[in-house]
């Protein structure tokens, strides 16, 4: 099956909003029009609406990084996924600074996925292993427990579904996986969503590789046949570089 290309930019917590609606404007204007990949913005979540405004009627999406597990409620400083519609299509669960440095479990990833489903959004499920696991010889355990962990309030694949594979040592670091790497991660779990909900699922699902992924980098990752794509951090913030990658996975 042809799967569609998804390059997604994780702007993290970066830019002040005249720089944010800058970036905003200049990849309107490289790549509003562009095919063959689906192009996913995640700023922070003050520029969601910024994001939407700037980008609506163009080809691109806005993504938010984080929600909450409740819709709405008494839960000071925290967004529900239902309030992101018609700012958000897409909603990133499990980004690993969340479940490393906000110290979110694989039960609270489990409840937003259900939540961000519930709202209608098309979640952006990160998994990744740190070092030690690597090291260890443990990353599909390490893996299988956050994929499956994850899924487990999700009764179907959701629409639109992906997977960003993001090794914690390649994250800000340089130091990217090989694509041979992330290839054999990325098959992996292909094989798990397949296992968890059905082969055609396993067909659909977009997988992406994410950790230190550049303009110059990025076409040996979306040249593997279970790689769909990027998540990408540092160099979203570029537009120019983040245009090159999307245009690499266009190509591919
Ligand atoms: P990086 O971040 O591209 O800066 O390594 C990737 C991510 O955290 O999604």
């Amino acid at each position: 099956m042809a799967r569609v290309p998804v390059v997604g930019g994780n702007w993290k917590m970066n830019l002040a909003r005249p720089a944010a609606r800058e970036l905003l404007s200049g990849l309107r204007e490289r790549l509003g029009d562009v095919d063959g990949v689906e192009v996913l913005v995640f700023p922070p979540a003050p520029w969601l609406g910024d994001a939407h405004d700037v980008l609506d009627g163009s080809r691109l999406r806005v993504g938010a990084q984080n929600a909450y597990w409740e819709q709405k409620g008494a839960y000071t400083g925290e967004i529900g996924p239902a309030m992101l519609q018609g700012t958000a299509s897409h909603v990133l669960v499990g980004h690993s600074e969340r479940r490393i440095q906000f110290g979110e479990t694989v039960w609270e990833t489990g409840r937003k996925m259900g939540a961000v489903c519930a709202a209608g959004l098309t979640p952006v499920l990160a998994v990744g292993e740190p070092f030690s696991d690597r090291r260890a010889g443990r990353t599909e355990d390490g893996l299988r427990r956050q994929l499956i962990e994850a899924l487990r309030t999700v009764e179907a694949m959701p629409d639109g579904f992906v997977v960003a594979y993001e090794p914690v040592w390649a994250i800000g670091t340089g130091e990217a996986a090989t694509p041979e790497d992330a290839q054999a991660r990325c098959a992996f779990l292909r094989t798990l969503v397949a296992e968890r909900f059905d082969a055609a699922a396993g067909d659909a699902v977009r997988i992406q590789y994410g950790g230190s992924v550049n303009a110059d980098n990025a076409a040996s990752f979306f040249a593997q046949p279970d790689i769909d794509g990027a998540l990408v951090g540092g160099a979203s913030l570029d537009a120019d570089a983040f245009t090159a990658i999307c245009r690499a996975a266009a190509a591919s």
